[in-house]
């Protein structure tokens, strides 16, 4: 049943991506280029940004358009209103909220503000991103399609290779939904319809990018924490969020994998050579009055910095966690590094209860995903989001010879380059736990700065008379805040013959 956008008091603003993006610049994460320019300078401006840009006018147009909005986990975490660190906690979270999916009709729905008369993909604010990418991509495209066998919604993100006016090559090479959804589709000789939203709100993208068997639409309400109006498209009867910025409307042809896509900077940070793709048709374009047209950034040597990596990261985060959820028992967080490709590198904190625990934490990672290549298992006394931290761990808690698991012939990603052509690849996973249930001694503890807590002395002699102190307790018993004075103390009671030193280093008094 259709509600008007006001009756059902869903806030069509509130998940717009240019709401985001004005956080952001009030945030003080946003490069703002007020001034016209070309498609040619988008690429190089957001290639290694530490910020999202925006183009206020861009192209011959002067359109807006946006790059960069979630590539750091920062403002990633800042869509879904937390923390870096507890990021993959609240998307957990979300995952569980029921969600509630409104459609509304077209004149409530700003996505459909404008519906262009002539839909043509060279009147897009579309860039070439690599060097030697085959054409133009639009690359924040999220496709919306419908499972004809139970009426879902699948929902994922699909780039698009400019062909002309009406046309645009799709990558469905890798195994998704899409791909089958498609396939069954072709193999009967039928069109698949599909709409493209462009400019969303980052929850969106993360949505788009979990691969779970449910209606997607819901996934999408589920991860924005909130409830979502839908609206038919223009063209077709797939629903598309009301609040988008652009939509592409049009269908991909029953002729198959057959048209050449590519070459195209890839997740991996080199490129991915010419592909058999299939082909998509524009039918209609709609967008809000004032639309922020979208890019994403993928490939080269700054992948940490690209929108990719960091949605991919929030992916395989989730598969992994679950994974571990039957695996093992105390999980305390998980980080997919997006200098890795959000996927490649994967950290794991967890409290090993039983020997041999991080090494089913290893396995259950190498298993649930074929992008999991190499696994870093540490205590939660590591801080998995510490680069340095991490790189402390494998040089002080890990022996190659007794600590390494290396795997081979596992299902891999035809795009990693180290592969040399072969089909299946390696695993290695790298044990940086502690010795579980032994008291650590002294050797594999950790210094911290003293605190000078403990039990007050009128001296330092009364202080051992109490049992062996160390420096710290003993400057804690003389409220010292200088230490010196304690120093003294003890070279008196040596001279007198009275001082002695525990095996771990505490003061006591020699016993009469
Ligand atoms: C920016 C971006 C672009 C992507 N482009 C593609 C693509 O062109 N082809 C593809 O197969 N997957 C692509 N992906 C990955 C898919 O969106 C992802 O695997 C998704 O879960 C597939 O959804 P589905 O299995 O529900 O169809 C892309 C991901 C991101 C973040």
């Amino acid at each position: 049943m259709k509600t008007g956008a006001r009756e059902t008091g869903i806030d069509l603003e509130r998940f717009r991506l240019r709401s985001f993006v004005e956080e952001l610049r009030q945030a003080g994460e946003l490069e703002v280029r007020a001034a016209a320019a070309d498609l040619a300078e988008v690429a190089p401006a957001l290639e290694g940004n530490a910020k999202a840009v925006l183009f206020e006018r861009v192209g011959k147009e002067g359109a807006a358009l946006v790059g960069n909005v979630m590539g750091s986990r920062a403002r990633l975490a800042r869509a879904f209103g937390t923390a870096p660190d507890k990021l993959l906690a609240e998307v957990l979270r979300r995952l569980q909220v029921t969600p509630q999916v409104v459609e509304v009709p077209r004149e409530s729905a700003p996505a459909q503000e404008i519906a262009l008369d002539k839909a043509d993909l060279t009147a897009l604010p579309v860039n070439l991103q690599h060097g030697m990418d085959g054409g133009p991509y639009i690359s924040a495209s999220i496709d919306f399609v419908v499972d004809p066998s139970n009426g879902w919604t699948n929902v994922g993100v699909r780039r698009l290779m400019l062909r002309g006016r009406h046309e645009a090559g799709v990558d469905l090479n890798s195994p998704s939904d899409l791909r089958a959804l498609y396939e069954a589709a072709a193999t009967r000789g039928r069109r698949l319809p599909v709409a493209f939203v462009v400019g969303a709100h980052p929850a969106d993208y993360v949505a788009a990018v979990m691969r779970l068997p449910v209606d997607e639409l819901g996934l999408v309400a589920s991860l924005r924490d909130a409830p979502l109006a839908v609206v038919k498209c223009v063209s077709c009867d797939i629903r598309v969020p009301a609040d988008a910025e652009w939509v592409l409307e049009g269908y991909l042809d029953e002729r198959g994998h057959v048209e050449p896509e590519g070459p195209y900077g890839e997740f991996l940070g080199y490129y991915g050579g010419v592909k058999h793709n299939p082909v998509f048709h524009l039918t209609a374009v709609t967008r809000r009055r004032d639309a922020l047209f979208q890019t994403a950034t993928i490939g080269g040597r700054n992948l940490a910095r690209t929108d990719t990596a960091q949605l991919n990261a929030l992916r395989t985060e989730v598969m992994v966690w679950r994974a571990l959820e039957t695996a093992v028992r105390e999980t305390k967080a998980v980080y997919a590094t997006p200098a890795s490709g959000g996927m490649y590198n994967l950290r794991i904190a967890m409290r090993q209860r039983v020997p041999g625990e991080a090494r089913n934490a290893i396995a259950a990672a190498f298993g649930c995903l074929a992008n999991v290549k190499h696994v870093f298992v540490v205590d939660p006394d590591v801080d998995i989001f510490s680069d340095e931290q991490m790189d402390w761990a494998l040089a002080t808690r890990f022996q190659a010879d007794r600590d390494l698991v290396v795997q081979s012939g596992f299902r891999t990603l035809p795009l990693d380059p180290s592969l040399r052509g072969a089909r299946t690849g390696a695993k290695a996973g790298f044990d940086l736990t502690l010795p579980t249930g032994e008291a650590r001694g002294i050797e594999s503890t950790i210094p911290e700065p003293p605190r000078f807590e403990g039990k007050r002395f009128d001296s330092v002699e009364a202080a051992l008379a109490d049992g062996p102190k160390t420096f710290e307790a003993l400057m804690a018993a003389l409220a010292s805040r200088d230490g010196r004075e304690v120093v003294l103390a003890l070279e008196a009671l040596r001279e007198a013959g009275r001082l002695v030193r525990e095996k771990d280093g505490r003061y006591a008094l020699r016993s009469t």
